[in-house]
């Protein structure tokens, strides 16, 4: 299956990639992922995309088009992958419908209220891209990534006035792409607000996994 992960910022998508990478058994795409590790490795791509994402702004399309397309050309994602933050606008989407047949764009709705909290709970393993949440799914040990053993870290975009812009941007560039995918009949929608399990069950039921 080919699958798209919408969702606000915080709503849920990387936590539910890492569960459906096992129950689908395809890898997940995240393209956020790929720029923090190009930020940490201070290549080019990164240098240039720390702006935009510090600012809480999308990173042009042309770039993360790409960059998309290079991933998902590699033999892993030949049977499938699920895209974690990928399009996040009408031009990506369209782009995206000239490189791949998807499937199914399923929606984590959680309201902008809710998205403070995890924000701010937040903790990522910048080496192996795991994300912890201090309350709702925390580490065994504090501060040490449970897969790896590396240290964990707060996302330098997860300052609440950072969370306000990436809102925003989302409402304002990404939340049309439910549109762009219900005309397609492509659309689900699950309620991202229940707790990390639920969550995970009423994805598996909207995917029929
Ligand atoms: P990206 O890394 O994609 O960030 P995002 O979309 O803002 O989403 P997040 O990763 O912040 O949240 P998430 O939905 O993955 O939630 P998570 O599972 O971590 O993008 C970052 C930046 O890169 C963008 O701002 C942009 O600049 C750039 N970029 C990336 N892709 C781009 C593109 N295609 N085009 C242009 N620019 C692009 O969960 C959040 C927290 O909540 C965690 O602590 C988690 O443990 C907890 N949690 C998760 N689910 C639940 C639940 N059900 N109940 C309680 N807590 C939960
Ligand atoms: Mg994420
Ligand atoms: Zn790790």
């Amino acid at each position: 299956m080919k699958l798209i992960l919408l969702g606000a910022p915080g709503a849920g998508k990387g936590t539910l990639a890492a569960y459906l990478i096992d129950k689908m058994g395809v890898p997940s795409v995240s393209t956020g992922n790929i720029l923090r590790e190009a930020i940490k490795n201070k290549t080019a791509l990164g240098l240039s995309a720390k702006q935009y994402m510090d600012a809480g702004q999308l990173v042009p399309d042309e770039v993360v088009i790409g960059m998309l397309r290079e991933r998902i050309a590699q033999d892993d994602c030949k049977g499938g992958f699920i895209l974690d933050g990928f399009p996040r606008t009408i031009p990506q989407a369209e782009a995206l419908d000239t490189i791949a047949e998807i499937d199914c764009a399923l929606s984590l709705e959680v309201p902008d209220e809710v998205i403070e909290a995890r924000m701010t709970g937040r903790r990522v393993c910048l080496k192996c891209g795991a994300t912890y949440h201090i309350v709702a799914n925390p580490p065994k040990a504090d501060g040490v990534c449970d897969k790896c053993g590396d240290g964990l870290h707060t996302r330098s975009d997860d300052k609440p006035d950072v969370v306000a812009d990436r809102l925003a941007t989302y409402h304002a560039q990404t939340e049309p792409l439910k549109g762009y995918y219900g005309a397609q009949g492509k659309l689900k929608s699950i309620d991202g607000t229940q707790g990390i399990e639920k969550t995970q069950g009423f994805a598996a039921a909207a995917l029929g996994l």
